[in-house]
């Protein structure tokens, strides 16, 4: 029998998934919540065959070099910005991410985050707890309304599609923009409609960012478009950070440019742009989008079975760079 490959984990899995790949693999996992030290990244991987990454991880030029051996990178993640690609394909390795299994789960949260921001959940929930709660008052603590606003979906994917389910269920119009319009006949099931990001800026209450991240959505939404958004808005991002110029933000919260902001993802994190943290009508999360331990749990699995099958020389199930089985094909 031939010798095992050799494999990096580089975050804290449940034990079935490790023992799964141990079936296989000689595994080495980093077995902590922190994210693996890059030093100690670079030196486990240099006799690895395979990475299963978490998006805490760069797996840039300097990784590959550091990794000769290294065919298959699977990140527990739909998102794959952590990992370059183009350099991955080049020297022929694979890339998996995690679709499709987090998808009602994020939409969850990004809609917690509109009735968060709009009903001042958190802020309530610090006035209690800090005594402060001493009368009730017909006119005290108001929120905005939710139901029948209109909801602003940047980026129509899985996500943003439920994303746009749940906003029936609040009779809300949904305008939407994405890089590609959907078919009409999806257009009509959503009940979305479709406009220039301009536009939907200007007329949405809510606006709720999906996209994934790369050159052309980054600071996608910067003070330009933050000016174009009603005073009464809210903004919600659940996808990645450097989607929203965060000084921008901070600023057009500060002058009233919009109401609020609920977010999930920051432009360098885990580190928050000084002063949103004192601004009440903002929610801050700790990127915990598909962070359900169902979902977690279902993309630790697909993460190792995409892992699995790309080391056994079998095309994963969810492959980013396609074009290498092609190639691959061709080659044997
Ligand atoms: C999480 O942020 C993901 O991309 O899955």
């Amino acid at each position: 029998m031939s010798a095992k490959k050799a494999i990096l984990v580089s975050g804290n899995l449940p034990a079935a998934v490790l023992d799964f790949l141990r079936e296989d693999f000689h595994v080495v996992a980093h077995a902590e919540d922190r994210p693996i030290p890059r030093r100690r990244l670079l030196r486990l991987l240099a006799d690895k065959a395979g990475l299963l990454s978490m998006i805490t991880d760069r797996v840039d030029e300097e990784l590959f070099e550091q990794a000769p051996r290294l065919s298959v990178v699977a990140n527990m993640a739909v998102g794959y910005n952590n990992i370059d690609v183009t350099g991955a394909t080049r020297r022929g390795i694979l890339v998996c991410n995690t679709p499709g299994v987090l998808t009602e789960t994020t939409a969850d949260l990004a809609f917690s985050l509109v009735l968060a921001t709009a009903r001042r959940i958190v802020e309530g929930d610090r006035m209690v707890r800090s005594g402060r709660f001493k009368f009730w008052a017909p006119f005290h603590f108001l929120g905005r309304e939710v139901t029948g606003k209109t909801l602003g979906i940047v980026g129509m994917g899985r996500i943003g599609q439920a994303v746009a389910r749940r906003a029936r269920g609040f009779d809300m119009p949904v305008l939407y923009h994405s890089r590609s319009r959907c078919r009409r006949s999806l257009e009509r099931k959503l009940g979305a409609t479709f406009l220039p990001l301009p536009s939907l800026l200007r007329e949405a209450d809510f606006v709720t960012l999906h996209v994934p991240l790369s050159e052309e959505t980054t600071h996608l939404i910067a003070r330009e478009e933050l000016a174009l958004m009603k005073p009464t808005a809210f903004l919600i991002n659940t996808s990645r950070g450097p989607v929203v110029d965060e000084q921008a933000l901070l600023d057009a919260l500060r002058e009233g440019v919009i109401a609020g902001a609920g977010l999930d993802v920051y432009e360098r994190e885990p580190a928050v742009t000084a002063g949103l943290e004192k601004i009440d009508r903002v929610v801050l999360l700790p990127h915990v989008g598909s962070a359900t331990l169902e979902t977690r749990t279902r993309m630790a699995w697909m993460a190792a079975e995409n892992l699995r099958m790309g080391l056994r020389g079998e095309r994963p199930p969810h492959l980013v760079n396609p074009q290498l089985m092609k190639k691959r094909k061709k080659d044997a």
